[in-house]
């Protein structure tokens, strides 16, 4: 049984489907990419998967329990962490107090001591890179790394299952490289299973087990990323999307 499944999942706005009778499985342990032009329901599928939006069909199941239509709170002491596209960190807050604030209020954190957070926080902060910023005001990280600060709340609270979205958008190559080194560390040091919506096809090569493509809300694709990527229909899509050069 899979870890992750979805099941005929659609959601509309308005009468506009963003999602559209989806069916998909995530093992334990797997790395999926889901990939797609602009506005192709990539965002929203995952915020489904969150219980940050409510499916209008379909039923999505975590580890042989149902968790569509539960909210966000509920789905995330089940073990689902999400890095949203926008970052989510506290500003007004040290990169070390929004790391800790993971390991205080994440999916297994009960019982956890301040002391045990703090080091929990300490810990994660390596991983993402930002292990020399403990004591840096939020408001002075960029972009990217307030991202991975959010990566690091997220892994904090020892989700099972992590949805990332876009983490890797416009990142140089250095730090590009240590972005799938993260991935990869994820994965193997934790056993988390990821599932990862990205634009950068350098990345998505490199790490996915198993690429989905979304087009218009529907899976267009789903196989190795190879295959996927060299798919006439894909290549269509993205073409058609003038998105080409952002893949
Ligand atoms: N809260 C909302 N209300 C109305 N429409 C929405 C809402 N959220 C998303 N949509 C619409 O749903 C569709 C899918 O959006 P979504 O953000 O999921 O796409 P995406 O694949 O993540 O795109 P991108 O690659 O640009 O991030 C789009 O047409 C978008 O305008
Ligand atoms: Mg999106």
């Amino acid at each position: 049984m899979p870890l992750l499944e979805l099941e005929e999942v659609g959601k509309h706005f308005g009468g506009l489907p963003a999602v559209d009778g989806v069916n998909v499985g995530v093992d334990d342990g797997e790395v999926l990419a889901i990939v797609g032009p602009n506005g192709a329901g990539k965002s929203t599928l995952l915020k489904l998967i969150v219980g940050l939006e409510r499916p209008t069909s379909g039923t999505i199941t975590f580890d042989g329990r149902r968790i569509s239509g539960h909210p966000t709170h509920t789905v995330s002491r089940l073990g689902i962490a999400m890095v949203q596209q926008t970052p989510r960190v506290f500003p007004n807050m040290s990169v070390l107090e929004n790391a800790t604030l993971g390991a205080i209020f994440g999916s297994d954190a009960g019982g956890r001591t301040e002391s045990e957070a703090l080091a929990m926080g300490r810990e994660i902060l390596t991983i993402v890179g930002l292990g020399d910023r403990h004591g840096d005001q939020v408001a002075n990280l960029n972009l990217h790394e307030r991202r991975f600060l959010e990566l690091a709340r997220a892994l904090a609270g020892q989700p099972r299952l992590i949805l990332l979205d876009e983490v890797m958008a416009g990142l140089n190559d250095a730090e590009l490289s240590a972005s799938i080194e993260m991935v990869r560390t994820i994965r193997e040091r934790f056993g988390i299973t990821v599932v990862w919506v990205e634009h950068v096809m350098k990345a998505v090569m490199q790490l996915a087990e198993r690429v989905v493509v979304l087009n218009f809300g529907r899976v267009l694709a789903e196989g190795p990323a190879e295959t996927v990527m060299r798919d006439n229909s894909v290549v269509e899509a993205y073409l058609g999307a003038g998105d080409v050069n952002n893949a």
